[in-house]
């Protein structure tokens, strides 16, 4: 088993290495797989004019911008993410009323009681220590603050997920299996955990609502298979295959996708949960 440290660093190298790269090159295709869940956390979220945001684990600042429009000019946004490669993507945004810093937010010192909303779209998965990590984040929230992010539920709800990575196991060398305290993409998918992560991290009213949307993977199975090989499970996996294993992994892929073809692209069933909760 992995230490904390360990488990820690293998996310930051991540995240600042291939997993950065991988995220900024296929970010366009990303945005609009998870567009309409983003519309919702966004929405759920509510931010205001004036208010004072942190976008947490925020990426190329995609969110960013869009809370930065939402405060208007008296508002501010700060995004922190650990990744070097994404922060200087959020920066060349140039937003007059949001600054990034590049940061663990685990341990990031943030000021305190400085935020009235932590957010997050996929950034929170990733903490080695979650209870620690959502202390920090707890001690930056203003006492009539609200924390809103959205997370991946089970793999087996998030078949878009799942479906490609199931049907290539055979034909690749075998997938690392996180155990279930582990930080990754599902960590958050079981709301037991969540619950208890954030309630003993300082926070109350934790409430989940499920979000369940169709995600689009691409316009045919040729581009899903592409895309595939560029940022995700699989990526990864084939980085340590023989080429002819992902050759026969790709046919396989295709073969579990073609049922999911519909006139508007291959799309399968994915689903989320949207958390909020005040400081307790
Ligand atoms: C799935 S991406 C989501 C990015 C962004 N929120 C978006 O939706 O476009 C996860 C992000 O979390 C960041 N991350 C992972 N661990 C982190 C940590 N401990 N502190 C800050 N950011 C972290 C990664 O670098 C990455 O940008």
């Amino acid at each position: 088993m992995k230490t904390q440290e360990e488990l820690a660093a293998e996310q930051a190298a991540y995240w600042n290495g291939p997993g950065g790269q991988a995220w900024l090159a296929a970010f366009e295709r990303i945005q609009r797989s998870i567009a309409g869940f983003s519309d919702d956390v966004l929405t759920a979220a509510a931010a205001k004019p004036g208010e004072t945001v942190l976008d947490v684990g925020c990426g190329t600042g995609e969110t960013s911008e869009a809370l930065a429009r939402a405060v208007q000019g008296a508002g501010r946004v700060l995004g922190v993410d650990i990744s070097e490669v994404l922060v200087s993507a959020a920066r060349a945004r140039n937003l007059a009323n949001a600054s990034f810093e590049v940061g663990d937010a685990a341990s990031y010192a943030f000021e305190s009681a400085a935020f009235d909303l932590l957010f997050s779209r996929f950034g929170v998965m990733f903490f080695a220590e979650p209870v620690q990590a959502f202390r920090n984040l707890r001690r930056a929230l203003r006492p009539t603050g609200r924390l809103v992010f959205l997370c991946w539920r089970t793999p087996q709800e998030n078949p878009w997920g799942l479906v490609p990575v199931r049907a290539a196991q055979p034909f690749l060398p075998p997938m690392e299996r996180p155990g279930p305290e582990d930080p990754g993409q599902y960590s958050f998918g079981d709301r037991t955990r969540v619950e208890r992560i954030l309630t003993e991290a300082g926070f109350a009213g934790v409430a989940f609502r499920p979000l369940d949307r169709m995600v689009p993977l691409g316009p045919d199975v040729p581009t899903v298979l592409d895309n595939i090989g560029k940022f995700g499970p699989l990526a990864r996996q084939f980085v340590d295959a023989e080429p002819a294993q992902i050759e026969k992994a790709k046919r396989a892929i295709a073969e579990a996708l073609r049922p999911h073809v519909t006139t508007e692209g291959v799309r399968l069933a994915g689903a989320c949960w949207l958390v909020t909760a005040q400081p307790g």
